[in-house]
């Protein structure tokens, strides 16, 4: 494929979001063509699967089937998606790939990293980003972030998220040590603008790597 395909992961308040728009912006104004996308990336099919996976009544969805449906959306999204564009040579910018699932199903929920991987890899058929880049903002700056008035009460809810919060960091620092190679680690905690300059330089190795 001649594209760059290039996933963003992080916990919340990573700026994620902001660092794609100003990435986009960036490599649009050098005239390359960027296809931005998120699962479920406004596929249908994937749509429909996302419905089901967020509808708070299904209460009794065991994490298995939490699993598999993260995968077979996320199987959808590439198909329909992400592999015509990388065909046509876009640079693909895709917030949240399969190590959101491997962390959050694989470790958040227990299933464990291996078996996570093994659904996925069928899912996608080996067709891994080029780049992920992990945002590392630390939990307690991340939900800073989120809950911008730090010094608010912080009630149980709150201590519950903290708890998950660290659980899913912790997730993506053991993952950067299972695929040194595939995944980068970009410091986070400055502002959007230095973040989005170090994401900037990352992918432009990458393409040079390749010309
Ligand atoms: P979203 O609103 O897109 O959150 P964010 O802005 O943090 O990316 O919701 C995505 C949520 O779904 C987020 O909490 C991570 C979770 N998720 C999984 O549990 N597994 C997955 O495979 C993916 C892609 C997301």
């Amino acid at each position: 494929m001649k594209g760059f395909f290039v996933s963003f992961e992080g916990t919340e308040g990573s700026g994620k979001t902001s660092i794609i728009e100003n990435v986009t912006k960036h490599f649009r104004s050098l005239g390359i063509s960027v296809a931005v996308t998120r699962e479920p990336g406004g596929i249908r099919i994937s749509e429909k699967i996302r419905d089901i996976l967020l509808d708070r009544d299904h209460t009794e969805m065991d994490p298995r089937t939490e699993a598999l449906l993260f995968a077979a959306s996320r199987r959808q999204h590439l198909v329909e998606k992400i592999i015509p564009a990388l065909d046509k040579g876009d640079l693909v910018l895709c917030d949240r790939f399969v190590d959101s699932s491997l962390v959050y199903q694989g470790v958040a929920r227990k299933l464990g990293i291996d078996a996570v991987y093994e659904i996925n890899r069928f899912a996608i058929d080996d067709v891994l980003p080029d780049l992920t880049l992990f945002i590392d903002v630390r939990p307690e700056v991340g939900l800073a972030r989120v809950f911008k008035t730090p010094d608010r009460e912080v009630n149980r809810l709150d201590l519950e998220r903290r708890e998950f919060h660290n659980t899913i960091y912790q997730g993506y620092l053991d993952l950067m040590e299972r695929y040194p190679k595939r995944i980068s680690r970009i410091p986070g905690e400055g502002s959007i603008a230095e973040v989005s300059e170090k994401v900037i330089e990352a992918i432009e190795k990458l393409m040079k790597g390749r010309a």
